[in-house]
């Protein structure tokens, strides 16, 4: 993502965490364009960060404008994903890093917070308590705060992959971009990107934004609709895209109704079914939070706000291998079989060689 450093707020001489996210493929995805009928389907493959998720773009330029301003401590509240990829941007720039999870915090990306050696506080409540609890430590303390719709560079990182998504379709916005929502950072980034080349004269329009959240978490698309914000607890195994008061909510509501665009619900059998059709059409394993930017479309089509013809880009925000546990509840485990052809033949329904 350094190779947009012009177009990035941090001055010419600040060092970099050597990790370099960003690079990912745009995937062309045939045979998922065949099985969605969507002949002009791409996927932004961004679980293949260092980190495995999109966060690893503003992380790293929350690291480096944290070198610039002279912390040595870095702190983040996040449902995981922020979180390990600021672990993995301070291990690598050399700096301390604190986090604020909340209970639900999925094993694996606990796992490579410990991994990366950030210090892991779990917080008992909501996301909302520990984002809070972060903002007062980080002024208690002293520590640089990445928080999500608190620091402004966080959007900055996330337009990086509209910059490229634009560069790999020959300088030229698609038409329509899927985007899981949480807080809305990740969308109002996307929307940045675009907005920020349209204005250069580098793209000649703008995408339609659509934010997919999970059917039992959508303050955001209710807001999108009218409806008055409500205290509902979120119900959904989409932890990344969990929330009941988006951080970055009025930003996002903007940057989506400016594009044309709107929001759609996922049901979580729906995300699921996603994650597995991408697996078994692409090799790209996206977790459910990604893979709801595929379930939406699905719904999207529903309700014929995607054409047949529309240039479609959706984000896969982080990776399967994230939240391994969710699809071992859902599919679990094939039975063992005993070492023998008749078993292999049983199981596997083969009739005769090739
Ligand atoms: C995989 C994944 N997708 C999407 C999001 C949503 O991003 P935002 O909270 O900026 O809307 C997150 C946030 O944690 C995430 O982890």
């Amino acid at each position: 993502m350094w190779r947009y450093r012009t177009l990035l707020p941090i001055a010419g001489d600040t060092p970099v965490p050597p990790l370099n996210p960003g690079g990912t493929p745009l995937d062309p995805a045939p045979r998922l364009r065949s099985e969605l009928v969507l002949p002009n389907l791409w996927l932004k493959d961004d679980t293949r960060n260092p980190s495995g998720s999109l966060k690893d773009r503003p992380s790293n330029l929350a690291v480096a404008k944290a070198i610039e301003a002279g912390f040595d401590t870095v702190a983040t509240a996040s449902s995981g994903n922020a979180a390990a990829s600021l672990g993995a941007a301070c291990a690598s720039a050399g700096l301390r890093c604190v986090v604020f999870v909340p209970p639900y915090v999925r094993p694996g990306k606990l796992a490579q917070l410990q991994a990366y050696g950030a210090e892991v506080l779990i917080i008992e409540g909501r996301y909302e308590d520990a984002f809070d609890l972060c903002t007062a430590a980080c002024e208690a303390f002293g520590w640089y705060n990445r928080n999500t719709g608190y620091n402004p560079y966080m959007v900055e990182g996330k337009k990086t992959v509209s910059l490229e998504i634009a560069e790999q379709l020959g300088w030229r916005s698609p038409d329509v971009v899927t985007v899981p929502v949480g807080d809305g950072c990740i969308i109002s980034g996307v929307a940045k990107g675009f907005r920020d080349l349209h204005e250069l004269g580098i793209i000649d329009r703008e995408p339609r934004l659509f934010a997919v959240q999970a059917a039992g978490s959508d303050p955001f698309v209710r807001a999108l609709e009218g409806e008055p914000p409500s205290d509902r607890e979120p119900e959904t195994i989409a932890d990344g895209i969990a929330g009941s008061s988006p951080r970055n909510g009025v930003m996002a509501l903007r940057d989506v109704r400016r594009s044309g665009g709107g929001g759609v619900r996922v049901t979580d059998d729906a995300m699921l079914e996603a994650e597995m059709l991408i697996g078994r059409t692409t090799g790209i394993f996206a977790e459910p939070s990604a893979a709801a930017s595929v379930a939406g479309i699905r719904r999207l089509r529903e309700l014929g706000l995607i054409g047949d013809g529309d240039e479609v880009v959706a984000l896969l925000t982080g990776s399967g291998l994230k939240a391994v546990d969710v699809i071992a509840g859902w599919k679990g485990r094939p039975e063992p079989i005993p070492p023998s052809l008749d078993a292999v033949r049983a199981r596997t329904g083969t009739i005769r060689p090739r």
